[in-house]
């Protein structure tokens, strides 16, 4: 059975993109099966990996409304290790036109139900928003990944977040977990960072991965060759740390399946 994480946070240029793109790319690499769900009206994540416009025929949207099954959907960026479903901006429609369907929380869950056992990992790229979009990731994950950019409001917008995934846990998924945080943009140079890191290590404790990405070119330039970074340069500093994120995150689940 897949692991589904739903990578979140309502603040937008955190990092969420960067990280799912690269994450799964880096999973891909350590020969787990992926499949990214670009729940982005924006369409970055699927940019990122290449797909133009018009290869996107059937896409999330067509998901949660219900016009075509994940088969349908599906691009094949890296197979048979990576898969993708990608967005476009329609999918902004589906937060007005899921109001009035039924079951409107679990749109997401119920179309990707049938396939997570296909997969290692499903991460679903989420809106900058707390949406019914969003509600859907949140209803369809078993975990969230929250990426946190070390800034002077970031704990703030944390703990709205960190409501919004309770009140979820509350009404709609009752075996949703805290994957993790993950510190993204990081500049050990900076107070700012190193404070903003102190002070989330000490309130979340080992919540918090202990990689950290730092703030790379190499990392911002990527998306526009259609790659992620870790296709784009192998061995810039970017790279490295979603190595070593994916890795601290298999690592994670394998130590959890010991315990269990
Ligand atoms: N580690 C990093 N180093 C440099 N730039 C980054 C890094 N992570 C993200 N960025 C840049 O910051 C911007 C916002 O990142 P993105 O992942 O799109 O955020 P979100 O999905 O949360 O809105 C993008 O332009 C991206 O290229
Ligand atoms: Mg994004």
């Amino acid at each position: 059975m897949a692991i589904i994480i739903a990578i979140a946070n309502q603040k937008g240029g955190v990092g969420k993109t960067t990280t799912a793109v690269n994450l799964v790319a880096a999973l891909a690499a350590a020969e787990k099966k992926v499949l990214l769900v670009d729940c982005d009206p924006q369409g970055n994540a699927t940019t990122g990996y290449g797909v133009d416009k018009a290869a996107r025929q059937k896409t999330v949207y067509d998901l949660l409304i219900g016009n075509c099954g994940l088969h349908e959907a599906l691009k094949e960026p890296f197979p048979p290790y990576l898969y993708l479903v990608p967005s476009t901006p329609h999918l902004s429609g589906a937060e007005i036109e899921l109001v009035t369907m039924q079951r409107r929380e679990y749109r997401l869950r119920e179309a990707i139900r049938d396939h997570v056992e296909e997969y290692d990992y499903v991460i679903l790229d989420c809106p900058p928003s707390l949406g019914l979009i969003t509600l859907n990731t949140l209803v369809a994950a078993d975990r969230v990944l929250v990426p946190l950019q070390c800034e002077f409001y970031a704990m703030e917008g944390l703990s709205q977040l960190a409501n919004t995934i309770g009140l979820a846990q509350k009404k709609l998924n009752k075996s949703l977990q805290w994957e993790g945080i993950v510190l993204t943009m990081y500049d050990g140079r900076t107070n700012l960072s190193t404070q903003v890191e102190e002070e989330v290590r000490n309130h979340f404790g080992d919540k918090v991965y202990q990689t950290r990405i730092p703030r790379n070119v190499r990392v911002s330039e990527a998306p526009s060759f259609g790659k992620p970074v870790l296709w784009y340069d192998a061995h810039c500093r970017g790279s490295t740390a979603y190595y070593a994120l994916a890795n601290e995150m298999i690592t994670r689940h394998e130590n959890e399946k010991v315990q269990e």
